[in-house]
């Protein structure tokens, strides 16, 4: 038995869909717990590539359960789009291999509609969100006048929730922000459809997870987003509006902290983000354009560019303490093949003093200084490469670095896209 998280170290992209394809392998079920469409996990398979929002990334096994989880917020839209989508593309989505929390939240129109106008009225301090309502679903959550999926279930009850968030919604959206009205029927004869469509799939997942786990079988928690994204730990308010650290599967999923055996934390060999807020290591010139070209990095939920820096230790070293991380797995090192010298970053120079963590406040994160270590790089591509021996000894001296710096192991090394161009070091 093992109940394992695969979680991203950094701001997100880091590479988490296309390592949980590889390490479901070894898993019977796969769960999301936080997020919601906002993530675009990239899974390759021979020469086919699939872009998942809200399914978790074990679909494309035939075996697997794939769940989603009570801290995920759904949008049924977007969930069957993707279930279409992944039909065309010859994968069944059925109530074998997936299951619907009870107790998950919707996204529901009027959601994607504040998240939109919200970003507007902020102005030059938006938050440069990914649109799909994400934070206004989870404020109501909090709030407590979110509609649940056991709601969407009940017609009345349905019925009568969403006429009362209507009116409210209304209101905010025609007075405050001097948008248009909403219409009732229109959302309600929407959500119905959606309802008939959903049962079959809806579950109380946090049984479910625990009986597999109790039976024996292995089971993988796929997070969303990354550290620095998480709401407590990341660079608020610069952030998603849930916990994407270690922390939020147990709530997000019902299980208790005990029952998790391991931590994955999946690290990029460099530093990217999408969206705004502050960046120690970003590289504004030329490298960093070098790096998005060669590392390709666009959204995928947004299309937008990535902004691209060097790897930053100290978001590695936090996010190893913050979530308990019991290894690392590297990705990506194959782009900096052909640089000639890589750096790293190894402290913040703040107020005088040497730090290695991430300050809470975004004025003295913006006045740390990051301090660099240079690596000489290695010309030879490594997309080939199968086994740790035949890394470039000066990757080898990269990785180690990770290692040292961060007291945390190095247990897995990807060096492409494909679930067959991965690196088997250590257990994880
Ligand atoms: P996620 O959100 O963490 O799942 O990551 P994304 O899918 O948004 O972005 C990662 C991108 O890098 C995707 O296009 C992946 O196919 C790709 N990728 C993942 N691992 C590697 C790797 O080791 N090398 C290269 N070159 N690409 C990778
Ligand atoms: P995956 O799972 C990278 C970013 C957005 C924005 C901030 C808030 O693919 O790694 P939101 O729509 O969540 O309210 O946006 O968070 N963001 C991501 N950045 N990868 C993601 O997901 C992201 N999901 C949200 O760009 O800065
Ligand atoms: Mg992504």
């Amino acid at each position: 038995m093992s109940a394992f998280i695969v979680l991203g170290a950094q701001w997100g992209d880091e590479g988490k869909g296309k390592m949980t394809d590889y390490l479901a392998e070894d898993a019977d079920v796969v769960v999301r717990f936080q997020g919601g469409n906002n993530a675009g996990h990239t899974v390759e398979v021979g020469d086919k590539q699939y872009k998942l929002h809200l399914i978790p990334s074990g679909i494309l096994y035939r075996d697997k359960l794939n769940v989603i989880g009570n801290g995920v917020v759904v949008d049924p839209k977007a969930l069957f789009d993707e279930i279409d989508y992944l039909k065309n593309a010859g994968v069944d989505v059925t109530p074998e291999n997936l299951i619907i929390s009870d107790r998950a939240h919707l996204i529901m129109p009027y959601h994607k509609i504040l998240d939109g106008i919200k970003e507007k009225a902020r102005g030059k301090n938006d938050i440069g969100t990914t649109g799909k309502g994400i934070g206004p679903c989870y404020t109501d959550k909090m709030e407590r006048s979110g509609i649940r999926v056991c709601d969407l279930m009940h017609k009345d009850v349905f019925e009568e929730k969403l006429r009362e968030n209507i009116e409210v919604k209304s209101s905010i959206i025609t007075k405050v922000f001097n948008g248009e009205s909403l219409s009732f029927e229109e959302m309600y004869n929407e959500y119905l459809g959606y309802a008939e469509r959903m049962k079959p799939f809806v579950r109380d997942i946090s049984v479910e997870v625990y009986d597999k786990i109790k039976s024996g079988k292995n089971v993988l928690f796929e997070g969303a987003q990354g550290t620095l994204l998480d709401i407590d730990y990341g660079t608020y308010p610069y952030v998603t509006s849930s916990n994407t650290i270690a922390g939020g599967v147990s709530n997000g999923v019902g299980i208790g902290p005990t029952m998790i055996t391991s931590a994955v934390g999946i690290a990029k060999a460099y530093t990217t983000r999408v969206g705004k807020g502050p960046f120690p290591t970003e590289l504004l010139e030329e490298t960093g354009e070098w790096l998005r070209e060669k590392g390709h990095e666009y959204g995928v939920t947004t299309g937008r560019a990535r902004r691209c820096g060097w790897l930053d230790l100290v978001i590695l070293k936090s996010a190893a303490r913050i979530s308990g991380l019991t290894s690392f797995a590297v990705t990506k090192i194959d782009t900096l093949a052909g640089m000639e010298k890589i750096k790293v970053c190894t402290g913040y120079r703040f107020d005088g003093k040497i730090i290695d963590y991430v300050p809470a406040s975004l004025e003295d994160l913006a006045k740390c200084e990051p301090i660099y270590e240079e690596f000489d790089g290695w010309d030879e591509s490594i997309a080939d490469a199968r086994s740790y021996e035949e890394l470039p000894e000066n990757a080898k001296k990269y990785l180690n670095k990770i290692e040292n710096f961060t007291d945390t192991k190095v247990s897995i090394v990807s060096v492409g896209p494909r679930r067959d161009q991965t690196i088997k070091v250590k257990d994880i």
